[in-house]
């Protein structure tokens, strides 16, 4: 196995192992510390099935199914456990699949549920070349780097994570909209994530609706605007620019993520698994 890191803080691509094979325990090991130190790995060129995919995400953890989406779909049924990110309609126009061809702004998945997956796993089946790249924050790096002010704002705060909408800003099923952020619907959540190495993590979930508990909504605002400034800062940014067969694994919690807009008259299918815990 070949590792080569993607970016200075965040990132590192796997070569030399083929995921359609069944996976020895240590093979799944190695692949593990090259996880928990680089938080996203990158394996390219895989050719893959459903059934490979769920195998494999079985290895890291327990699955966890896709949230509900806008449609009330389930948009494999055969793999009720793999959630399909596209942007491609069936010819009576209902989506099959979710976020469609606009941003998708910064988020951590689910969080807006008290138990949010620890783990997201894309395999890319088509891709508009050049368009459409994923970008990943390291969320440890960040709260390294968070400067001793706002280090101490944080300190033992609980944020709300809004539940109602999706990354596109699209009202899920059952939700209605509401303009003050202290009645966003969602789970609250310590603003800072530990890790079970006893990492420290800075842990946002999404900006739109938030709101630290017990701040007014004005500094509530300021200072989710200074820390998501922050969070995003290029420095442990890095970007994914996808390619058919790359399969990308993420930890939900110490990372944040979000997807350029695309042209939506190309076709871009992903499959995803996520999982509820990692195993040890
Ligand atoms: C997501 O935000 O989970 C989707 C990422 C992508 O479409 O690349």
């Amino acid at each position: 196995m070949d590792v080569t890191q993607l970016s200075p803080n965040i990132g590192a691509n796997i070569e030399g192992i083929n995921l359609s094979d069944t996976l020895s325990p240590d093979v799944i090991s190695a692949i593990k510390a090259v996880w928990d130190e680089h938080l996203v790995v990158r394996f390219r060129n895989q050719s893959i099935t459903d059934d490979d995919l769920l195998r494999f995400s079985r290895y890291f953890g327990e699955l966890d199914p896709p949230g509900p989406n806008p449609y009330g779909i389930t948009f494999l049924p055969e793999y009720p456990e793999i959630n399909v990110i596209s942007n491609v309609k069936a010819e009576d126009g209902t989506p099959m699949g979710n976020l469609g061809d606009g941003e998708a702004v910064w988020h951590a998945d689910m969080t807006y549920i008290e138990k949010p997956p620890e783990a997201g796993i894309l395999h890319a089946l088509e891709i508009p070349v050049g368009q459409g790249h994923t970008y990943f924050a390291n969320m440890i790096k960040a709260y390294e780097a968070l400067p001793a002010d706002l280090k101490n704002a944080i300190d033992g705060k609980t944020l709300i994570h809004d539940a109602a909408h999706n990354s596109a800003g699209m009202l899920r099923r059952g939700y209605q909209e509401v303009s003050d952020p202290r009645e966003t619907p969602g789970a609250r959540h310590p603003l800072v994530w530990e890790d079970t190495f006893g990492r420290k993590a800075l842990f946002l979930g999404r900006r739109p609706h938030a709101y630290i508990l017990g701040l007014t909504v004005t500094e509530s605002d300021r200072l989710l605007d200074k820390l998501w400034a922050h969070a995003t800062t290029a420095e442990w940014t890095w970007f994914n620019q996808w390619q058919v067969g790359d399969i990308l694994m993420w930890q939900n919690l110490l990372v944040l993520h979000r997807r350029d807009a695309f042209d939506g008259s190309i076709r871009r299918v992903m499959h995803r698994t996520q999982l509820k815990s990692l195993a040890a």
